[in-house]
């Protein structure tokens, strides 16, 4: 039986680890995207999710979408580059599959996170394999959908679901980046962790971790 749901004090905790996990991790995601970006990866993402917790900490909720999308616009409006419209529109979308509900199980928060992983894809037309955050964020969905339809726990799903997003992160290394100004560079791509994958098996983390507690 699965008792444990995602409420909006649950859904501030995972955001404030968020922030803790981009924050500690910042130097490591501008490192990954110097190698094949343009090394600032971990700078817009660490400005975006101090934006965004600052937004919520502010503000009172009655329901998770609300979160979710304040969360969005945070990200819309002061992460830039590629990864700011892309994430924005992942909190976005799964936002509005969230809106008024005051919790959610896991079977609703997997249903949320593939809207805004569809989301992702719409818009940056990105095919698994092409070297992005979607090759962390597609194994990772399917697996917190299958856990779902298994009857797991919250915290099981979420396991299952960080250690595929880990998965498809270390698989990002041999691949030739398709999308994004690491395409620029062709194969010397190649032998490369995308920071984008990286920073989406990040938020994972600390979804899993903050339900941990
Ligand atoms: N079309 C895309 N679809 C999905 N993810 C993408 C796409 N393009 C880039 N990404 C992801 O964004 C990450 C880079 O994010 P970053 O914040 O460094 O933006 P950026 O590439 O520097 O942006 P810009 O080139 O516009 O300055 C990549 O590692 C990749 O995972
Ligand atoms: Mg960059």
């Amino acid at each position: 039986m699965n008792n444990e749901k995602l409420d909006v004090n649950t859904t501030i905790a995972i955001l404030e680890r968020i922030k803790d996990i981009i924050e500690a991790n910042k130097d490591y995601l501008t490192q990954l995207d110097s190698a094949i970006g343009d090394a600032d990866h971990g700078i817009n993402m660490n400005r975006g999710f101090s934006k965004a917790i600052e937004k919520v900490r502010n503000n009172q909720y009655f329901d998770i979408g609300s979160i979710f999308k304040d969360v969005a616009m945070s990200l819309m409006s002061t992460v830039g580059g590629a990864a700011g419209p892309l994430y924005g529109t992942f909190f976005m979308r799964a936002s509005m599959k969230l809106a008024g509900h005051k919790e959610a199980d896991l079977t609703l928060l997997a249903q949320a996170l593939r809207e805004g992983l569809n989301g992702v894809i719409a818009l940056g037309k990105a095919q698994p394999g092409d070297k992005t955050m979607v090759d962390a964020l597609i194994p990772a969905i399917d697996a917190l959908e299958t856990a779902a339809k298994e009857g797991s726990s919250l915290k099981d799903g979420l396991a299952k679901a960080l250690a595929m997003a880990e998965k498809g992160m270390k698989d990002t290394i041999p691949l030739v980046a398709k999308k994004g100004r690491a395409s620029y560079l062709g194969e010397r791509s190649a032998g490369h962790q995308d920071p984008g994958a990286t920073s989406s098996y990040l938020i994972l983390k600390a979804f899993y971790e903050a339900l941990e507690n």
